[in-house]
């Protein structure tokens, strides 16, 4: 079976710098906040060319202790899509906000500048941006300069964009603050939970910090409401700068097999996106099909995964019972019922690219 995605085939890969970075943990003794993650914070910082990352225990924490560091808090309304897993939408409501939902673009499948003036038109009192797929948005620019004339916080979710850039400038670097995930699958991604806010002030910088760690201002002394534990530890910390150095190679080679289905896959019912460059990191292949259940099925009897990110708008998830029932958003509901997401991972071999492309040229529609 061809699996989505092969994280056994990534450990194989690096099995010698993980374990001698577990080991250089255990050794010394040190397994939470210690000297790898302030290691890797560094890292990844100077990585993306910003003022400061601080670890957390994962990308959703990341959204809701980033949002707080903005200044949302509960009863405010938060820009957000509803097309991205319902991972900000989450984050939102823990702190006690209200979500506003902005249809996304049906070629990119991300937020323009149009539906976040909107948003903040609606009230919105702070805006997030999800570079989704791995694509960076293409007006993330236009739109930061838009909220940052207004004085609207803006966080970039770049749980599915590590490393991704527009003009040479890496997503995580434009908005107030920036959310990422270190999920084991991501483009960077650990070998457990994990994530990070990243932000140029230092304030917010210093507010993140309070928040994941009981909201101490020095040790047992609490000046922050709404804070949490919500730490990375040591052994993920020092794992994930073994990975950093290989991220740009790993980027690449996930360009690699999305331009071969673009250029290979030729099939009268199924759509591509535009390629994007660098813009985009290849985190996810997602092609569009009139007929998506049926080409799943037909994948699924080749011996071929897929899936569908996402299946479900945020605002009709069942959490939300009849509350968002007004809501319609023409292409995020479009986009539901016709997008597939093909396997594609930097450990893919180009043989199994080849038969994933044949599976699909094969599909009788
Ligand atoms: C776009 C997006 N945002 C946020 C998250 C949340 O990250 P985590 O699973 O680490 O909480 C994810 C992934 O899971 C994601 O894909």
């Amino acid at each position: 079976m061809q699996q989505i995605n092969n994280l056994a085939a990534k450990i194989e890969k690096f099995q010698s710098q993980i374990s001698s970075s577990v080991q250089r943990v255990i050794a010394s003794g040190w397994v939470i906040l210690g000297p790898e993650v302030k290691r890797f914070e560094t890292g990844f910082a100077q990585y993306l060319n910003a003022g400061h990352c601080i670890t957390v225990a994962n990308g959703t924490d990341a959204i809701e202790l980033a949002l707080k560091a903005l200044g949302v808090g509960k009863g405010d309304q938060v820009a957000t899509v509803a097309n991205a897993g319902m991972y900000t939408t989450t984050s939102v409501l823990a702190i006690g906000a209200t979500p506003i939902f902005m249809d996304v673009d049906l070629q990119t499948h991300v937020v323009t500048l149009e539906g976040v003036k909107q948003a903040i038109e609606a009230g919105a009192k702070a805006v997030v941006v999800t570079h989704l797929y791995g694509l960076a948005a293409p007006q993330i620019k236009a739109i930061a300069e838009y909220c940052s004339a207004r004085q609207i916080p803006l966080l970039e979710d770049c749980a599915q964009a590590h490393g991704a850039e527009r003009n040479g400038q890496r997503v995580g670097t434009f908005g107030d603050a920036a959310s990422f995930s270190f999920y084991p699958t991501k483009n960077l991604g650990a070998l457990g939970d994990g994530g990070a806010v990243v932000t140029n002030s230092d304030a917010i910088a210093q507010r993140v910090a309070q928040l994941r760690q009981y909201g101490w201002s020095s040790k047992y002394c609490v000046e922050l409401d709404g804070a949490r534990n919500s730490r990375l530890d040591e052994m993920q910390a020092a794992i994930l700068s073994e990975f950093l150095p290989h991220l740009d190679e790993s980027n690449a080679r996930r360009r690699e097999i999305a331009a071969r289905y673009r250029n290979e896959i030729r099939h009268a019912d199924v759509n591509h996106a535009e390629d994007q460059g660098t813009a985009s990191v290849a985190h996810l292949y997602v092609i569009k099909s009139t007929k998506r259940d049926a080409l799943q099925v037909h994948l699924r009897e080749a011996q071929i995964a897929s899936d569908v990110h996402y299946p479900i708008p945020d605002y009709k998830q069942p959490v939300f019972g009849k509350q968002f029932a007004d809501y319609s958003l023409a292409n995020t509901e479009q986009l539901a019922s016709l997008i597939l997401t093909l396997p594609c991972y930097p450990e893919m071999t180009d043989e199994e690219v080849s038969t994933v492309i044949t599976a699909v040229n094969g599909w009788v529609a």
